[in-house]
C-alpha cells in the first residue's frame, strides 16, 4: 500500500545519531559513522525505488569542523570509502552526484575524489543525490551576499534588483528546488544550520531512530506523514 504514496520531490535529511547508535552499544564513534554509511546507501536505494528526485543529505556540516580531528579524518575516510564503493550502484541506478557545501574547507583529496564521481554521474537522471558538506545555512546566505555585493560593486547589478530570485540564484545548488520533506533521526528538534533559506515552507518531521537504525520504512512513515499535511504557504486552508 505505502508504496503507492506519491512521493515529495525533494527530501532533505538531517542524518543524526551515529555517536549515540555508537554509545549505545560500547562501541568506538567511528563504528557509529560506518553504520551510518550503510544507512545511506539503503536510503539513497529506497529514494531512488519510491521516485524521489532529490535527496540531499547533510553528512558534515560548518560547525562539525570543530569535532576531534581524528574524528574528523575518520569521516573523511568513510565518505570516500563511501563513494568509491557506491560509485557502479549510483552508475547503474542512474543518480547524478552533487555537492554543496565550503569545499574548500575540506581535505583536497576527498573532494577531488566526490568530484570525479560527480564528473562521471553527471548524466544520471533518475535522481540527484546532494551531499552537504563543510555545509553551512549561514555561511551559504554569507556567500551569496558576498557574490551579490561583489556584483554591485562591478556595476553588473543594482541594488533594488536585488528580490529573492536574484540571491536563490546564487545559492550553491540554484538550480534546485527547496526541499518538500526535512527528516531529522535521533529526536533533535532543531536545524543546525541545515539549508536556512530553502526550509522557509518545508515541512518538518522528527524521528527518535537513530541514524544507522533508519530503514527504508521509517522513509515510507515520514513520506505517508508528508502526505496527511496540508501545505498552505501563509494561505488559507483549502476547503474540502
Ligand atoms: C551524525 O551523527 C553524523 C555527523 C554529524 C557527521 P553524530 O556524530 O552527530 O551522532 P550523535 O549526535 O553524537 O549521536
Ligand atoms: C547536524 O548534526 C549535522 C549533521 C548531521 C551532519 P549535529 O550532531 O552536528 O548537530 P547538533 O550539534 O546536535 O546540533
Ligand atoms: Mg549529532
Amino acid at each position: 500500500m505505502q508504496d503507492a504514496l506519491k512521493p515529495p520531490h525533494h527530501i532533505a535529511v538531517i542524518m543524526d545519531g551515529n555517536g549515540r547508535w555508537a554509545q549505545a552499544r560500547g562501541l568506538p564513534r567511528g563504528l557509529g559513522h560506518r553504520a551510518g554509511a550503510q544507512a545511506v546507501r539503503r536510503i539513497v536505494e529506497a529514494c531512488c525505488e519510491v521516485g524521489v528526485k532529490v535527496l540531499t543529505l547533510y553528512a558534515f556540516s560548518w560547525e562539525n569542523r570543530d569535532r576531534p580531528p581524528a574524528e574528523i579524518r575518520e569521516l573523511m575516510g568513510l565518505l570516500e570509502e563511501f563513494i568509491r564503493r557506491e560509485t557502479p550502484t549510483l552508475l547503474a541506478n542512474q543518480v547524478r552526484l552533487r555537492m554543496i557545501g565550503r569545499l574548500e574547507e575540506l581535505p583536497a583529496d576527498v573532494v577531488d575524489s566526490l568530484r570525479r564521481v560527480m564528473e562521471r554521474t553527471a548524466h544520471g537522471e533518475r535522481m540527484t543525490l546532494v551531499l552537504a558538506l563543510g555545509y553551512g545555512g549561514r555561511q551559504e546566505i554569507v556567500d551569496v551576499a558576498r557574490r551579490l555585493a561583489e556584483q554591485v560593486r562591478r556595476g553588473l547589478v543594482q541594488p533594488e534588483q536585488i528580490d529573492e530570485a536574484a540571491f536563490a540564484q546564487q545559492l550553491y545548488a540554484p538550480d534546485l528546488p527547496d526541499p518538500d520533506l526535512l527528516i531529522r533521526t535521533s529526536g533533535e528538534q532543531r536545524l543546525s544550520n541545515f539549508l536556512l533559506w530553502q526550509s522557509s515552507y518545508t515541512e518538518l518531521y522528527v524521528t527518535p531512530k537513530l541514524w544507522p537504525d533508519f530503514t527504508k520504512d521509517d522513509l515510507l512513515d515520514a513520506i505517508a506523514e508528508y502526505e496527511r499535511r496540508e501545505r498552505r504557504f501563509g494561505r488559507v486552508a483549502a476547503r474540502g
